[in-house]
């Protein structure tokens, strides 16, 4: 199956090639999808936007993410940016219709990449999905592979408390391990020899997963939605391919423990945020 490619109409590349690109999460997720796109792109300029005054998405209604997305985009639109991606699987699965019809510039969400790597590497055609609760309820992955594979069989589990003890930074902590283990029980017992980590910030605890889920397939779409983004930019002339690059940190609140935790995942000695009200 073929990605879904933003129609982004003809654009002058020297007016849009430095303008940066807006990502946005509800807090520490989308950094694993920033760290890759800085990885394969790494000239470009970016703006991150980390809704910490409303993390977790996964337990709020369609209508307040749809609400939150809906503002962030508007904001980073307003920061000139080229090209938004959605870092955050909740907001991709509940507001992505939305955002690409009212913001102006192409919007990327984060299943189908995810969905697409599954298919490839899967052999049994037992797929498993973990996310958020609400990027469950959707049923937007599911949907997603029996639309590429309609034999393809997916066990689908909520781990509400993944994205809190990630975003408390416990993610090496035993009480990790003990909810990790209870969660993952299902997914063992399914076969699925492919999990789909569906929450951008799983990636996080993946030495965790690891453990617990032995040989199977861990699908972390981080690396193939920079890959998906570069050639998009590519083929319409806009990747910046020289030059300085600069990444701008925005959270909605608490922008100095949200500097500490984001400077940790990305290894990075410090990370400066502005505080950015909704
Ligand atoms: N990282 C997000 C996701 O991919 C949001 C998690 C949350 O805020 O509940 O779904």
């Amino acid at each position: 199956m073929e990605l879904y490619i933003p129609y982004i109409p003809t654009l002058k590349k020297y007016k849009f090639m430095n303008k940066p690109i807006g990502i946005f999460d509800s807090g520490l997720g989308g950094l694993t999808i920033l760290r890759a796109l800085e990885r394969a792109m790494p000239a470009e300029n970016f703006i991150y936007f980390g809704d910490t005054a409303h993390v977790p998405y996964g337990s709020k209604s369609p209508q307040a993410v749809t609400n939150y997305s809906m503002q962030i985009a508007k904001f980073l639109e307003k920061q000139n940016i080229k090209f938004l991606v959605v870092a955050c699987n909740t907001a991709s699965a509940l507001a992505l219709e939305t955002l690409v019809k009212n913001i102006r510039v192409p919007v990327f969400g984060v299943i189908e990449a995810g969905c697409c790597a599954a298919v490839h590497k899967t052999k049994n055609k037992k797929i498993a999905v973990i996310g958020t609760n609400a990027t469950v309820k959707s049923s937007a992955y599911k949907k997603l592979l029996n639309v590429i594979d309609k034999n393809i069989t997916v066990t689908q589990k909520a781990c509400p408390l993944f994205v809190p003890v990630i975003e408390e930074g416990w993610q090496k902590t035993k009480a990790a391990e003990i909810i990790a283990r209870d969660y993952l029980k299902q997914i063992k017992k399914s076969g699925a020899d492919t999990l789909i980590l569906g929450c951008t910030h799983y990636p996080i605890m993946k030495p965790l997963i690891k453990k617990i889920m032995g040989s199977v397939n861990l699908i972390d779409s981080a690396e193939e939605i920079a890959k998906q983004v570069k050639k998009v930019l590519q083929s319409k002339n806009i990747l910046k391919k020289t030059g300085a690059s600069n990444t701008v940190f925005y959270a909605s609140d608490d922008a100095a423990s949200f500097e500490q935790k984001a400077a940790q995942i990305l290894g990075r000695k410090t990370v400066k945020a502005r505080l950015k009200k909704l």
